[in-house]
């Protein structure tokens, strides 16, 4: 999970979980790797390494598990100690704060244990350290006492299998990412796969949808299962209380304009950035606290909430001089683009590409 300010303006698009949600989640998890969908690259890497660490009686090797948030993180590691018929011990790197929390843990470790390090990036320094020779060695120092008295007490661990998950792969040292026998990245899902993951969840929360009701929820989900199943759930509300029994492209789409999710999957914020940039400041450049101030939210939100998005789907541009709205920007808003879109094609984001 990753953290998000409190009044979050993304309850519907966004990917922070309020705990009801989370429950529903859980329920919603495929528990085997088959029923997984999408990812067939890490799917099949995964499968071998287990099928590999079966045949030959030994725990897996580490798994580090990278990419955006609600891609499937958290069910994979669940679903790789399933596959194992090993426990699972759940756990977070902001959880992890001192070394001690961490040989807890970790001498508490069965033999075959998978043990899940949820936002791994987010452990301290010294915990760390201590997990490398656990991951290598399986072994670690526990250090009694205090000052000059201090002695370290070896204490050998069973082999275990640690699945780190972190949605800032760059953020992690080396020496930990080199000591992942395998590293999966997520990417975002296509809209087919979405539809499968739809169709599955709508199978067991007993929702009526056609197939044109199912492209038209994944097209508005942003290549996100945990996106897809929620925007799922609040089309069921609409079609409850509507009394339609069964969801067309139509009611999908009546529903989730009611939420303000839009055919490309932007919320109001989303909209909201676009149009000041588009109609206030015909197109750009302009500075983000300006912008910010213009949509009436914190820099940071614009920043780290809306902007990724709109970014990965080509609809605005960081420049040196600000943030501009390309053509695909203008023509989502149904507006028309200006001949020439302010330096949309002189300026690269990379200060040091030679095109800039
Ligand atoms: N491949 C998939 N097939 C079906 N459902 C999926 C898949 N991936 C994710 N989901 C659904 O999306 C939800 C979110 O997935 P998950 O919690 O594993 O994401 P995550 O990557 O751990 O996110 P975060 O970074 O926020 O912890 C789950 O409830 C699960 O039902
Ligand atoms: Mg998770």
């Amino acid at each position: 999970m990753t953290l998000q300010p409190e009044g979050d303006p993304r309850e519907i698009v966004g990917t922070a979980q309020a705990a009801e949600e989370k429950a529903l989640e859980a329920a919603l998890r495929p528990k085997a790797l088959d029923d997984f969908v999408g990812q067939a690259t890490v799917r099949a890497q995964l499968s071998l390494l287990l099928q590999s660490s079966k045949i030959r009686g030994t725990a897996a090797d580490h798994v580090l598990l990278s990419g955006p948030p609600g891609l499937g993180k958290t069910t994979l590691s669940m679903i790789i100690a399933a596959e194992m018929g090993a426990p699972l011990r759940i756990t977070s790197g902001p959880a992890i704060q001192h070394a001690g929390d961490l040989a807890a843990i970790l001498s508490s470790l069965t033999e075959g244990e998978v043990l899940f390090i949820d936002e791994i990036h987010r452990m301290s320094r010294p915990a760390e350290e201590m997990l490398y020779m656990a991951m290598e060695d399986f072994r670690v120092d526990i250090i009694v006492g205090k000052g000059a008295g201090a002695t370290s007490i070896p204490l050998e661990l069973p082999p275990f299998t640690l699945v780190g998950a972190t949605t800032r792969a760059g953020l992690l040292p080396g020496p930990l990412r080199d000591r992942f026998g395998f590293t999966g990245h997520l990417e975002y899902y296509s809209a087919g796969e979405l539809e499968k993951v739809l169709r599955r969840s709508a199978g067991m929360l007993d929702i009526d949808v056609t197939s044109e009701g199912f492209t038209e929820i994944a097209s508005r989900s942003r290549g996100t299962p945990r996106i897809a199943n929620r925007l799922l759930r609040r089309v069921r509300d609409w079609a409850l209380v509507h009394q339609i029994p069964t969801v067309d492209q139509h009611a999908a789409s009546d529903a989730l304009n009611t939420y303000e999710v839009d055919t490309r999957g932007l919320d109001r914020l989303d909209r909201a950035v676009l149009e000041a940039l588009c109609t206030t400041f015909r197109g750009g450049p302009v500075g983000l606290s300006t912008l910010a101030i213009l949509v009436g939210e914190e820099s940071e939100t614009v920043e780290t909430v809306a902007e990724p998005y709109l970014v990965r789907e080509g609809l605005l541009a960081r420049t040196p001089r600000g943030r501009i709205a390309t053509d695909a920007a203008w023509r989502h808003l149904g507006l028309t683009p200006p001949a020439e879109i302010p330096g949309a094609t002189l300026e690269a984001e990379d200060p040091h590409d030679p095109a800039s």
